[in-house]
Order: structure tokens, then sequence, then C-alpha cells
């Protein structure tokens, strides 16, 4: 309906090239051969020129006639142009030329690709390759050596740090593990509990969200334009690459404990906020309120 395509006649690079070459060859053999007439009669002519017509009949160089002198010279040059065209242009030309670069290229090629594997690949391995979630905050509080707990409960008791989570945590998603969820009398209210566990039966009260990994928590508190990660340990560990901010409640004592929270490596992290608290008599321990962003 729409008629044939026209047929282009085709060619490859390949192809072309050795054309180009053989052209080249050609063109070269050619001037070479217009150099020998040229040079033949050119020597007759400087021949006869001498000894017929008697130019110069007197003129020596070094104790030879002018012509022999001026044939010889000219006879190197033909024969420079000869090795020019059959050695230097045959063996040295543009593909030796090229077959030269691309050595050189596949070398420092072979050489960036080495320096790529033992300088650039550790670099990218130890910095973490899971994309941190927008918004997605840990909450916790630590002391000094992060510890965050002890026999499945917390370790202190601080009136204001209790405040200041149901101030942040009011109204949003907080994905935590189940053993944390276990150590509530009861869940929190205004918030939604997502909560994490192997166990596929694991009974849980009507509200309460249930997944089986971290990632599925994550999506199931997607709606929420701010869901916080709020604990224990093990989830902690597991969350810090999804984090991109952290609201640290900074104890300012030493504890006994078996839980603990993860190190904050200060080369992916920034301390963006800081305000501390002295303790009285409604806290037995002064503590900072920290906000960590991603650097
Ligand atoms: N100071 C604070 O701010 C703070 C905050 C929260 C908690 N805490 C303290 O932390 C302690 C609890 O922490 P924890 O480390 O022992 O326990 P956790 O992190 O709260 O919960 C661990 C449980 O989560 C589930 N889980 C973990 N990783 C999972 C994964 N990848 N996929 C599916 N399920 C997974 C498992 O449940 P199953 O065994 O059911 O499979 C696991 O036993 C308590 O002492 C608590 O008081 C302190």
């Amino acid at each position: 309906m729409f008629g044939k395509k026209k047929q282009k006649p085709q060619i490859d690079q390949e192809q072309f090239a050795l054309i180009e070459n053989a052209q080249r060859r050609i063109k070269q053999k050619k001037v070479l051969y217009t150099h020998f007439v040229i040079f033949l009669i050119g020597a007759i002519f400087l021949i006869l020129a001498n000894t017929i017509l008697g130019i110069g009949k007197d003129f020596k160089i070094f104790g030879l006639d002018w012509f022999v002198i001026a044939v010889s010279v000219w006879l190197f040059f033909f024969l420079y142009h000869a090795f020019n065209v059959f050695i230097t242009n045959k063996f040295m030309g543009k593909d030796w030329e090229k077959a030269q670069i691309e050595k050189l290229v596949a070398k420092q090629q072979d050489k960036i690709a080495a320096l790529k594997s033992t300088i650039i690949m550790p670099e990218l391995e130890t910095t973490t390759t899971t994309k941190p979630h927008k918004n997605l905050t840990m909450i916790v509080a630590a002391g000094e050596n992060n510890e965050i707990g002890k026999d499945n409960d917390l370790i202190w008791h601080l009136r204001d740090d209790l405040k200041h989570f149901k101030a942040l945590t009011s109204g949003h998603h907080i994905i935590m593990g189940r053993k944390t969820f276990e150590s509530f009398p009861k869940p929190l209210p205004n918030r939604t509990h997502v909560v994490i566990s192997r166990q596929k039966n694991y009974q849980i009260p009507a509200g309460v969200l249930l997944v089986n990994s971290l990632e599925d928590a994550i999506d199931a508190a997607s709606s929420d334009s701010q869901p916080f990660i709020i604990g224990g340990g093990e989830i902690y560990k597991q969350a810090m690459p999804f984090a991109s901010k952290i609201e640290l409640t900074r104890v300012h004592s030493t504890f006994d404990a078996d839980t603990f929270f993860p190190k904050i490596n200060m080369k992916e992290w920034k301390e963006t906020a800081s305000k501390v608290n002295d303790k009285d008599e409604h806290h037995n321990h002064a503590f900072s309120f920290i906000t960590y962003e991603r650097s």
C-alpha cells in the first residue's frame, strides 16, 4: 500500500576503510611513477645539456661533472620518495598510527579499570546501596554507650522525653519490632502501629498492622508523610540505611543494658539541631534532644 522502500547500496565501515586505503596507495604509487618518468627525462636532459650542448662543460664539483652530481642528488630524492611509498607509508601509514592509538587507548582503559576496582569500588561498597526513604525517621533514647534497653524494657524514666516522643509521633505510623511491641502494656493512642515479626500467625489487637519484613513495614506506612521507626535494637540496626533522619534523646549517663542503638556514622550524618535538658526533680539524668540528618 505504501510502496517498497528504495534499496540503498550498503557498504560497511570496514570495507569503506579498505577502499580508502587502496585509493591512497594507488595515488602514492602514481605520484612515484610520475616522479620516476620526470627523473628519467630530467636526467637525460641534464646529461645531454652537458655532453652535447656543452652547458657548464668546465664546471666541476669535487672533480666530477656537475650533471653527475645533479643526477645523483635527484636520484637520492627519488629513492627517498620510493622508500616512503613502499616502506614508511606501507608499514607506518595511517593504519599503523590507528593501531598504535588503539593499543595505547586499550592500555589506558585497562589501567583505569584496575584503578576503579582498587579505589572506587571499595568506596562504593562502604556507602549504603540502599536508598534512604524521604522523611523516614528513627526515634530513640540512648545512653552515652548507645544503651537502649534491658530485659525487654526501658532503663530510665524521663518524663519530658516521653512527652517529646508523644509530640513527634502522634498521628503517624510507628514501625517496631515484635519485642518492642510486647514491651508496651497496650498500644499507644493516636498512632498506627506497624509490628514486624517473622511469625505469620502472631496475634495482634485490632487496628495494629502485622508485617513480615522491614521493607513491608515501610510500604505499609507509605501513605504517611512522616513515618517513624521506634525500635528496638534489631529493627534500628536494619533500618539505619533506610532512614533519612534520627531524633535521638542522648541520656547523659551510662547503663547496664542488653540492647543497643547502632553507632551513628558521622561521615553519613550531620547534626542539625540540639537542645540540652538538665537533671531535675522529674529527671534523674541530664539529656539532650539531638536531630541528625543525612549529610
Ligand atoms: N530506648 C529506646 O528508645 C527504645 C526504643 C524501642 C525499644 N527499646 C528497647 O529495645 C529492646 C527491644 O529490642 P530488640 O532488639 O530486643 O527487639 P525488637 O527489635 O523490638 O524486635 C525484634 C523482633 O522483630 C522481629 N524482626 C526483626 N527483624 C525482622 C525481619 N527482618 N523480618 C521480620 N521480623 C523481624 C522478630 O520478631 P519475631 O521473633 O516475632 O519473628 C524479632 O524477634 C527492649 O529492651 C526495649 O525496651 C528501647
